[in-house]
């Protein structure tokens, strides 16, 4: 078993934030294909993508990061509140990724817990994610977390769970949302 640290990323950390991006693209690549994934955003994008989530101006969100001991990036999880159709708010995990060589040791099972402490602490009542309905890893991931596919628009299905806030609600949306 190795040793891993979870943490949170700062906006300061520029080399890390590039990693985050590059890996986003990479993500992309698996998901929808190497080509596709690839043309999708530009690196700059990507790079301003992570300091969205990072600039409480800009949005509310995090960005997790999973270490070994020598402090390299094995995995990350991006998580921010969403605002739904609905007039409520959610939890929303944006990506998440983790190093191929890093695979199958629980390192997003324990980004997914990190995320889902920082939603319920956020006052927010359901978390939710998006994928495609081929994505059977991240799909068993979420299922295996209690979450359950509320919506499919191919190729993509929607994630959901309802949480308990560990802060008072921000709004009482917690039903799925159709
Ligand atoms: C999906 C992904 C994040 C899983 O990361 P991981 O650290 O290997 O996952 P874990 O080891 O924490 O596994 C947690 C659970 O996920 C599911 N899972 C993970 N990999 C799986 C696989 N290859 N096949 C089936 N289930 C899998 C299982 O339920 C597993 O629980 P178990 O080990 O008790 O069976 C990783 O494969 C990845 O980065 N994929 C590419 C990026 C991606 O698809 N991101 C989502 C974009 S929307």
């Amino acid at each position: 078993m190795i040793q891993t640290r979870l943490r949170l990323l700062s906006r300061e950390e520029t080399e890390a934030i590039s990693l985050v991006a590059a890996r986003m693209r990479l993500t992309l690549m698996e998901v929808v294909g190497e080509e596709e994934g690839a043309a999708m955003y530009s690196l700059e994008w990507l790079v301003d993508r992570v300091h969205f989530h990072l600039d409480p101006a800009r949005s509310t969100g995090v960005v997790f990061v999973v270490e070994n001991d020598t402090s390299a990036i094995l995995g990350h999880t991006i998580v921010r509140v969403e605002p739904e159709g609905t007039g409520g708010r959610v939890g929303l995990f944006s990506t998440t990724y983790v190093d191929p060589a890093a695979r199958r040791l629980g390192i997003a099972d324990q980004l997914l817990e990190a995320g889902e402490q920082w939603i319920r602490a956020q006052g927010l009542a359901a978390a939710i994610t998006h994928t495609t309905a081929k994505n059977e890893k991240l799909i068993r991931l979420y299922q295996k977390h209690g979450y359950r596919i509320v919506e499919e628009a191919p190729p993509f299905v929607r994630l959901w769970r309802p949480l308990t806030p560990t802060t008072p609600p921000t709004s009482p949306h917690c039903s799925p949302p159709s």
